[in-house]
């Protein structure tokens, strides 16, 4: 297979993994207690939901986690479109909690008008960089959003908010750079 084809397969991989420094600097900062989108192998948080239960059969996560918690999920990468309803399916699953997503950056797609912007409370934009498993730099640039959990909401929501983001871009800066 030439490189260009081995590119292609790489890049139609679903199972993209987190690197683990990426990971740990957003978990110092968001203390993750669910993974919505994991194997046993791939896990980032002991608590995870795998493809054979399916996240998007799922109508609460009330038995599993707290109504504060946070929780991560980087979807299963998929070249037809079918990112967007795992992302949908966890903004509505989240409810009051926290949700932190790692996704392909898309600023002029419909989804990204329709679903992200007005789901998430800040985007940031990493380096592009190595996925876990991969060989190389990922061929696409991907976003981290954060939707705050309302428990870090509730004072003084604006207040509150502006706190948090000065106080976690200084964490986040080098994930940045
Ligand atoms: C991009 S990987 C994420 C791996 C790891 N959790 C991380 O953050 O690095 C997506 C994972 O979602 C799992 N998955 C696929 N379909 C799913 C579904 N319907 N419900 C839950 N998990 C699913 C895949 O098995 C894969 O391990």
């Amino acid at each position: 297979m030439g490189k260009q084809g081995k590119n292609v397969t790489e890049t139609r991989r679903e199972d993209w993994g987190t690197p683990d420094d990426l990971f740990d600097k957003l978990n110092d900062v968001f203390d993750f207690k669910l993974d919505l989108c994991a194997s046993k192998h791939n896990k980032k948080c002991d608590l995870f939901i795998g493809e054979d239960q399916d996240i998007m059969s799922f109508g609460t996560l009330d038995n599993i986690c707290g109504q504060s918690d946070y929780i991560w999920i980087n979807p299963p990468y998929k070249s037809n479109g079918g990112t967007k309803d795992f992302v949908k399916k966890a903004l509505e699953l989240s409810g009051s909690r926290g949700l932190v997503c790692l996704i392909p950056v898309a600023t002029g797609n419909k989804w990204w008008a329709e679903i992200v912007y007005p789901g998430f409370d800040s985007i940031i934009f990493p380096r592009r960089f190595g996925f876990k498993g991969g060989k190389n730099k990922s061929m696409f640039d991907c976003a981290i959003c954060i939707k705050w959990s309302n428990k870090d909401l509730t004072v003084d929501p604006i207040e509150k908010q502006s706190q948090l983001i000065v106080k976690n871009i200084g964490q986040l800066v080098d994930i940045i750079n």
